[in-house]
């Protein structure tokens, strides 16, 4: 135990689970340098990591994990709220009793052999106005130096914490005690996984993963599951899967942007993208998650990332799809489940088009040589592989931002999109708040090859937060909407647009996407600064006219323009029954005024 722990309920809340965890040492975080050190090279020392090549990668860390535990694990993820329909027909439910029933049997002496290791970790700057604490006991050490790249952690934030202010408890445990004498494994954990949350009584139980979302329970698991429950007691924030960006156009006015899309629609990429207009900036806050906050003053969204790092995936980043990401993780980086080169570097899928030179071991630690070329060690990295990296690392972190303490900023736009070959344009303008909340509502992307299910097919995942909300999607709805009852003038609350990077024809894409997306962006700021004749009215709301859209510099056939910016009444129409039906799982737990919004959007499509 490197320091003590003065607040009361949390000492006696770590007794009372050093109890049932049974640990053979209990080790309470202080977040320093050296601490990080000693951790790192024990992980080193045990297998867990290999270091990689200090002077291509410095203080970088690669681990391989159990190849059984690779993602996020949906289907043993649990919103145990007292009535199954708060936690609405979007989570997996069970009764909190019987769960807790479960969990004191398997948490029950599972740390036995290893150390606990108690992380005090704030999301958001410590001390913030809209930051909040967490506590994680863990027996990963994998956890340990990845919270600290991924949240703001150690004895700060313990000398932060008031006697009477709330922290969140998180019990996380890979969920294999060692017996003694047992020789540990390189990446211990169980084929059982339990990833519970009790919205109702703020607690996480994390069991049986020592991956990502799963076991950094800061991420998904608090600052969006527990996070989102919190924001609705409280009635005016918000907690969402959501990137934030800073837009400076070349007059020097600044506007923060945030975005919501489902997984592999390019999130981390949009977040620090480069601009291919001339004069404009984008500067990166968050590439993934979002705290916001309305001032009753002026009655505007406010926003803070409460991460502190990018826990983001690898394959497909380059220095030619994500420079910025690839920049972000050149030193202080760990990497999971990529493939490790000859000269101690990383590769993976899609950094390079070669295959680099020499030996390379596979994310399962099999030997692949590019001239052999064996078929049977690929892909080389796993599709989920991951590097976790500091924000302030990225190139284009905000300085405004994370110069300033990370005070919250105003946010001028909501985008939500999704990855959709046909029928959705290259961006719309909602008419209002409430079509904006009905667009947020009916956020679907096209099955990848990566996903279950038929490929091609539509899978609706509101707000990018299928996963991620942890109450009953329905009362969600209904919450976003309250906020135009929230403040005096509507237009003070954020725009609200939609956009489409993906438009395909005959499987080619139409729009160029990546730094090219930043002219659309520039369009979002006209409609922001109510540029006039920037947009015409359609019956799915305001789209771009090809004039209106600052197309300098860029080759793009008129007829695929014209394609990717009009409105196929048909097509919509189907939609409009897709979303119907979508929508028709919430019962009545779906606001009355949603539904009358997607009436309204029929009816116009029908005298279109
Ligand atoms: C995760 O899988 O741990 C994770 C962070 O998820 P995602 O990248 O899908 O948001
Ligand atoms: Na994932
Ligand atoms: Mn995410």
């Amino acid at each position: 135990m490197k320091y003590s722990m003065n607040n009361d309920k949390l000492k006696n809340w770590v007794a009372e689970k050093v109890e049932l965890l049974k640990p053979e040492n209990v080790w309470i975080c202080d977040g320093s340098l050296e601490e990080n050190q000693e951790i790192l090279d024990s992980l080193v020392k045990s297998g867990v990591f290999t270091k990689l090549n200090d002077k291509k990668r410095p203080n970088c860390y690669l681990a391989r994990s159990d190849p059984s535990d690779v993602a996020r694990v949906e289907k043993c993820t649990y919103i145990c709220s007292e009535n199954e329909k708060d936690a609405g027909p979007t989570n997996n439910w069970m009764e909190p009793s019987k769960m807790k029933a479960i969990l004191n049997e398997k948490f029950n002496g599972c740390m036995k052999g290893r150390t606990l290791y108690v992380i005090p970790f704030s999301m958001g700057p410590v001390g913030g106005d809209l930051s909040r604490i967490g506590i994680e006991l863990t027996d990963s050490g994998y956890v340990v130096v990845n919270m600290r790249i991924m949240t703001k952690m150690g004895k700060t934030v313990l000398e932060s914490l008031k006697d009477d202010q709330e922290f969140i408890p998180c019990v996380h445990s890979v969920g294999h005690p060692l017996e003694k004498g047992e020789k540990d494994l390189s990446w211990p954990c169980n084929e059982t996984k339990y990833i519970v949350q009790f919205p109702e009584t703020h607690q996480i139980w994390s069991f049986g993963s020592g991956y990502g979302g799963n076991a950094l329970l800061g991420k998904k698991c608090f600052a969006l599951r527990i996070a989102t429950k919190m924001c609705n007691e409280e009635g005016d924030a918000l907690a969402e899967h959501m990137l934030i960006l800073g837009l400076t156009s070349p007059e020097n006015k600044k506007y923060y942007v945030c975005a919501a899309f489902p997984s592999a629609c390019g999130k981390t990429n949009l977040a620090m993208l480069n601009p291919t207009l001339p004069g404009w900036k984008v500067e990166c806050v968050g590439d993934d998650i979002a705290w916001l906050k309305l001032n009753k003053e002026d009655g505007r969204l406010y926003a803070i990332n409460p991460e502190a790092g990018f826990f983001g995936v690898a394959p497909g980043t380059s220095m030619k799809s994500n420079p910025n990401a690839m920049l972000s993780c050149s030193k202080d980086t760990i990497f999971t489940n990529v493939a490790l080169t000859e000269d101690g570097d990383i590769w993976w899928e899609g950094m390079s088009k070669e295959y680099p030179s020499g030996k390379i071991i596979n994310w399962l630690g099999k030997e692949f040589d590019s001239k052999t070329n064996q078929t049977d060690a690929l892909p080389l990295a796993h599709p989920n592989s991951r590097f976790t990296a500091c924000a302030e690392n990225c190139p284009v972190a905000d300085k405004e931002y994370y110069g300033n303490g990370c005070k919250a900023v105003p946010v001028s736009a909501f985008i939500f999109g999704g990855r959709r070959e046909s029928t959705v344009p290259l961006v719309l303008q909602s008419r209002d708040w409430c079509h904006g909340v009905l667009l947020g509502s009916s956020v679907a992307s096209e099955r990848t090859a990566a996903a279950e299910g038929k490929q091609g097919t539509l899978r609706f995942d509101p707000f990018a937060m299928l996963p991620f909300c942890g109450y009953n999607m329905g009362d969600y709805f209904g919450y976003w909407l309250s906020f135009v009852d929230k403040v005096k003038d509507p237009n003070t609350l954020p725009k609200i647009f939609n956009v489409n990077w993906f438009r395909k024809d005959n499987g080619r894409f139409l729009w160029p996407g990546y730094g090219e997306n930043s002219r659309v962006l520039k369009w979002i700021i006209d409609r922001i600064e109510g540029k006039e004749n920037s947009a015409v009215e359609t019956p799915i709301g305001y789209l771009p006219t090809v004039e209106s859209l600052d197309l300098t510099g860029l080759d793009i056939p008129k007829e695929d323009l014209q394609k990717i910016l009009t409105v196929d009444i048909d097509a919509y129409l189907g939609e409009v029954e897709k979303v119907r039906e979508y929508h028709s799982q919430f019962g009545d737990r779906l606001p009355a005024k949603l539904s009358s919004e997607l009436d309204a959007l029929e009816a116009r499509l029908r005298q279109a």
